[in-house]
């Protein structure tokens, strides 16, 4: 096939995410003639496992202290201009049942399908065509735009949009793609790691804390001047749940995670208070009262914490106090990006227009999403980014 008889659009997205599908319709209802193309055998495969199901799509108190990145200032314009408001009219528009789980944490009340079928209907009402199991083999530039290689034949365009997002979760179709293509046009990519992940524990408290896989207990998590309030989850290869998923964000391999266990309470005055009042109470019953019978017990045999509260001296005390408001736990690593919801990371926002998401010395390339370095914390903010940062390209590629 000759360059002229390359199939021809004004817009090409790389990835039927949750950032190139919402890119794609806003694209579409600008009279845009837009494909967006994936390797993927169905689109919206993440937009699917979301939320456990059942999709957090947004978060009603989302900010830019929300996110991470290098170049914490670049997400503020995008996020202003499509706030979770916005996003949340479009899922009223579409008649979908939502609720609010957790403050400001927005599910679909029946399945993430909801969300991805809005998504592919408003891309089907602003005529976006969308092509699954398609390789992009190459791209290259031309005068007018870009010329992609792809297992279909070629296929040229004005703008090109990457939003093949990151590398967690290989076996849903993540790839480096996005970031191969951001070198290729000569662009910074910033180190990736995996974000919003399970610890794993040493060999020792990994054995010790088995017994408790499956406990859930609300505490402080704190590593690297950051803390979450959240509930940690033991689980049978380590530590999960929202706090130390939250956590592991601002954690890097070596570091301590310090846990208060006991995050309402004023520990070292009320077991002095209780060694006055009742001195037989003993620290497995004050546990108790607090944290999951059985987490509490196991924790107790853990340190050893035997005898009324009378027999204990104010040092012993001040010791038990630390070990609760502050178990210092090193974790071995973490589970990576098999399980990871997010990849920290990625393409270095300082050459992209914050406004358009364009590359700033080449105005036809986009990058959005999440194959940029802007990662959100767990509850939502991560689909905003992608709806945000794919309605500011799509306005304007
Ligand atoms: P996304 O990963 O959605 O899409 C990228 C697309 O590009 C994929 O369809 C992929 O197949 C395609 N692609 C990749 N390489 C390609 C190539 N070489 N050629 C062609 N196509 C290619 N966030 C949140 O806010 N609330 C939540 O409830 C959850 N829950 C959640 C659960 C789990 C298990 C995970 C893994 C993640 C979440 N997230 C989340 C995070 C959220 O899913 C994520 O941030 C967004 O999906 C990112 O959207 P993107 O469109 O950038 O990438």
């Amino acid at each position: 096939m000759t360059a002229s008889s390359a199939s021809h659009y004004d817009v090409i997205i790389i990835g039927a995410g949750a950032a190139g599908l919402m890119c794609a319709a806003t694209a579409g209802y600008r009279g845009r003639r837009v494909l967006v193309i994936d390797h993927a055998n169905k689109p919206g495969k993440k937009i699917l496992m979301s939320g456990g199901g059942r999709c957090n799509f947004t978060n009603l108190n989302s900010t830019p202290a929300n996110f991470l990145s290098d170049n914490p200032h670049y997400c503020i314009s995008a996020l202003k201009r499509y706030t979770p408001q916005d996003f949340l009219e479009l899922v009223d528009r579409h008649g979908i049942d939502h609720e609010e789980k957790a403050p400001g944490q927005l599910f679909c009340k029946d399945s993430a399908k909801d969300i991805l079928n809005m998504l592919l209907t408003e891309c089907e009402w602003a005529g976006a065509e969308i092509r699954l199991k398609t390789a992009v083999t190459a791209v290259s530039e031309t005068d007018a735009g870009y010329r992609l290689k792809t297992g279909s034949g070629p296929l040229t365009c004005e703008a090109l949009v990457i939003a093949t997002g990151g590398l967690s979760i290989p076996t849903m179709g993540a790839t480096g793609f996005g970031y191969e293509i951001a070198r290729q046009f000569g662009l910074e990519v910033l180190p990736t790691r995996a974000g919003l992940v399970p610890f794993t524990l040493q060999p020792e408290l990994k054995t010790q804390l088995a017994p408790l896989a499956g406990i859930s207990c609300p505490v402080d998590a704190e590593c690297n001047r950051q803390h979450f309030r959240e509930p940690m989850l033991v689980t049978h290869r380590g530590l999960s749940g929202p706090a130390m998923l939250q956590i592991s964000s601002y954690w890097y391999p070596g570091d301590d995670i310090s846990i208060n266990l006991l995050p309402t309470q004023q520990i070292e005055d009320d077991l002095m208070g209780l060694r006055k009042q009742k001195p037989r109470t003993t620290v497995a019953q004050y546990l108790a009262e607090y944290l999951p019978k059985r987490f509490a017990s196991a924790f107790n045999e853990l340190h050893g914490w035997t005898g009324p509260l009378q027999e204990y001296k104010n040092a012993d005390i001040e010791q038990v106090a630390n070990t609760l408001g502050d178990w210092t736990i090193k974790p071995a690593g973490t589970e990576g990006y098999r399980t990871a919801e997010v990849t920290l990371g990625g393409i270095d926002t300082r050459q992209l227009s914050s406004k358009t998401m364009a590359v700033l010395d080449r105005p036809n390339l986009y990058f959005i999403g999440e194959v940029v370095d802007v990662t959100g914390h767990l509850g939502g903010h991560n689909f905003q980014w992608a709806w945000a940062s794919g309605v500011a390209a799509g306005n304007v590629a």
